[in-house]
């Protein structure tokens, strides 16, 4: 059910690349339905940025163009997933570990499209999902401890090597009453590259596969889309 709600989220989220600029793409399993159907629409772009190996490797298959994020002046649009997402659009990204990469690239791009099935939709963050952290490995023990003083648990996570060439902590038990402020807190600790916390970066517009096989868009700032 979920491989279809994303494939029906894809399909309107397509709609929304109107000209032939280059556009961001994320990544997991969302965006390879994305991709797949970015090919079969045969959507006449100029190239992608991607934010990840697997998602530069399906896009390749594909023909796709390529390009550098540092030879980029804007992107316009970023598409991509989450692992939840709330009604104030922030988000927890990074349960395919590419959190940096799409940090950057969304952080860079005019708007994010945030597509997602309805479980990722969530009153507030946290419940479902730990909150994922790229961190140089040196620092882990330091970090590890600097959580637990704000009462939360950070796990390792198992065989994961970012392709910065760092780990990923998971992290627990995070009081996310406030996240705009335990993003900050976190993103202060020495020895984290990035927190899987999107809400100085939120998304823009949301595009939810809903379980009645509907599908539901939020642009509740009206963005107009080229
Ligand atoms: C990867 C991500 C993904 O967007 C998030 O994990 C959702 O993945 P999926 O589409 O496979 O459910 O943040 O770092």
């Amino acid at each position: 059910m979920f491989n279809k709600l994303k494939n029906i989220a894809s399909k309107i989220a397509i709609k929304y690349i109107k000209n032939t600029n280059i556009i961001g793409i994320g990544s997991g399993t969302t965006i390879s339905h994305f991709i797949d159907i970015l090919y079969t629409e045969k959507k006449n772009i100029k190239g992608v940025i991607s934010a990840s190996k697997n998602s530069t490797e399906k896009l390749k298959k594909y023909n796709f163009n390529i390009y550098e994020i540092n030879k980029i002046k804007k992107i316009g649009i970023y598409f991509d997933s989450a692992d939840e997402i709330n009604n104030k659009m922030q988000m927890i990204k990074g349960g395919g570990a590419a959190l940096t990469n799409e940090k950057i690239i969304s952080s860079f791009s005019n708007i994010f499209i945030c597509i997602i099935d309805q479980s990722k939709y969530v009153k507030q963050l946290g419940k479902l999902h730990p909150v994922p952290i790229e961190i140089i490995p040196l620092a882990k023990a330091f970090i590890i401890k600097q959580l637990l003083c704000i009462g939360a648990i950070a796990k390792p996570r198992i065989n994961t090597i970012t392709e910065h060439g760092n780990i990923i902590l998971d992290v627990y038990k995070l009081n996310l009453n406030n996240p705009i402020k335990i993003e900050k807190y976190i993103n202060n600790i020495p020895g984290v590259v990035t927190v899987g916390l999107f809400t100085q970066r939120c998304a823009d517009i949301v595009i939810i596969g809903k379980n009645d096989y509907t599908v539901s868009v939020i642009n509740k700032k009206n963005f107009q889309l080229y």
